[in-house]
């Protein structure tokens, strides 16, 4: 079996040392909050076409000079438009029966066209499974043998409308393999739970992103499946649009504050464009049991973003209906858990969130007990440099029950 042994992996689990959190101290701006534009948050599926449910979810948040639109569906394979307008007008307009053809450009616009200020999408392509009974370097090139992937362009859905609650702004895309020949999705699932927000603040459960009425939350959840070895681990492959001749980048934050995502002092982000455009966050963890903590925290790998070929990908339609079928795409993998520590062969059961946005990212302010912790080091300045660094580090790991590894 796999998951004994001591976690080994290095995703950022080193401890902050006391010249950064000093520096840090003088240059935080702990209010970075304030004067964020209230939205009127509304989520729901776009009432469709008699037969197979056709799944489009609709979410829109309405500012007062501004609208953004996120459209998530599983309509050939679970992806998301995302479209941010100047006005507080703009609407979706859905043509069924162009958006089912197999021609289906111009099925799905936002209108006017010319209050769009920026466009985008992701597309969840590939499920990757690989065995990684022989692999013990974490910083290894493959995490592991690559099993056959599923495609999730072979997947069939739920129904969304059974699992949208306006309440809290949430719906789930339940999906399984349609040809489950190796039966491995018999009591299993993935699903692609999608949340809005009226207002900013922080979910219960970590990796407790931080979120505002501008942005929405994804969670993957992978559970019951029958993994093909022993030594599971999974990965995801995720295609955007680029724009222009690169691909967008995905960039690595580091914070001395693990208080929201214990033991993660690290935020990647994957930007579009110089800001304001659009971004996706998310904390290089995922967890293995429903309980999520330190316990069960596995390390999430990201790959660099490689230009594709349209061609070579399984097609979205509602990416083609809005963007048209001249478009260059970028992708990506994403790889959860080490063959060492927790895993998903305990449980079987993976969880993995990230947040979405249009504008600027939410920037984690330093949470009030580390600000505290640092104006008690402030009220003693002449031992700031020899012994306050200790004290900030000694206090953090007492609040925060961080231990480090190593
Ligand atoms: C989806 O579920 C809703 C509510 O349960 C129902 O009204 C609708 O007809 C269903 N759609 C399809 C295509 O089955
Ligand atoms: C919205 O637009 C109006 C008129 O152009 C302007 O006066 C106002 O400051 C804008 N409000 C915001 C929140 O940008
Ligand atoms: C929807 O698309 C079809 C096929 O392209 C077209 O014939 C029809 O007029 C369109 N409907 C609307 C309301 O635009
Ligand atoms: C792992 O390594 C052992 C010994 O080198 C080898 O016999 C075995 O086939 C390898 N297993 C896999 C899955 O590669
Ligand atoms: C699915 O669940 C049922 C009932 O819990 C169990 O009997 C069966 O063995 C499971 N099948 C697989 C492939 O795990
Ligand atoms: C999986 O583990 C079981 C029990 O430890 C062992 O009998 C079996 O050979 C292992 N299978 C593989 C493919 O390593
Ligand atoms: C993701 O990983 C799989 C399996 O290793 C590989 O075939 C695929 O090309 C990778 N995709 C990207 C975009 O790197």
């Amino acid at each position: 079996m796999c998951g004994c042994g001591e976690p080994s992996w290095g995703w950022g689990l080193c401890a902050p040392s006391p010249i950064l959190l000093l520096s840090l101290l003088l240059s935080a701006a702990p209010f970075g909050l304030l004067g964020e534009e209230t939205r009127q948050v509304s989520l729901e599926a776009v009432p469709g076409w008699p037969g197979p449910p056709q799944n489009l979810l609709h979410i829109r948040a309405v500012g007062a000079n501004s609208t953004l639109h996120y459209v998530w569906s599983s309509l050939g394979l679970p992806a998301v438009l995302l479209v941010a307008t100047n006005t507080p007008h703009s609407f979706l307009s859905v043509n069924w029966s162009r958006l089912l053809s197999p021609e289906p450009d111009e099925g799905l616009m936002v209108l006017p066209k010319d209050s769009i200020q920026f466009s985008s999408a992701l597309v969840f392509t590939r499920l990757f499974e690989f065995d990684s009974t022989n692999v013990s370097d974490v910083t290894a090139k493959l995490p592991g043998k690559p099993y056959p992937p599923y495609s999730l362009a072979e997947f069939s859905w739920n129904n969304i409308t059974d699992s949208l609650d306006p309440a809290t702004l949430s719906a789930t895309f339940r999906g399984r393999p349609i040809h489950d020949l190796t039966k491995a999705f018999v009591n299993g699932s993935l699903s692609f739970r999608v949340q809005a927000f009226s207002t900013s603040g922080r979910p219960i459960q970590p990796p407790r992103l931080l979120h505002t009425a501008d942005t929405c939350q994804l969670e993957v959840v992978l559970t019951g499946a029958s993994p093909r070895g022993n030594c599971s681990l999974f990965g995801l492959e995720v295609a955007t649009l680029s724009q222009g001749p690169d691909c967008p980048s995905v960039q690595e934050q580091r914070s001395i504050d693990d208080e929201y995502a214990p033991a993660v002092f690290q935020l990647d982000q994957l930007l579009w464009g110089s800001l304001p455009s659009g971004f996706v966050q998310w904390r290089p963890v995922a967890f293995s049991q429903k309980q999520r903590g330190r316990e069960s925290a596995l390390p999430c790998q990201v790959s660099p973003l490689h230009p594709t070929l349209a061609y070579s990908l399984p097609q979205s339609p509602i990416v083609q209906a809005y963007f048209g079928s001249q478009t260059n795409f970028c992708a990506f993998n994403l790889t959860f858990g080490a063959s060492t520590g927790p895993g998903y062969w305990d449980q079987y059961y993976l969880s993995w969130s990230m947040l979405l946005g249009m504008g600027s990212p939410p920037v984690d302010a330093l949470s009030p007990l580390v600000l505290g912790i640092m104006a008690v080091a402030l009220g003693a300045p002449g031992l700031m440099l020899l012994g306050g660094g200790l004290i900030l580090l000694l206090h953090h790991k007492q609040y925060s029950e961080y231990q480090p590894i190593n």
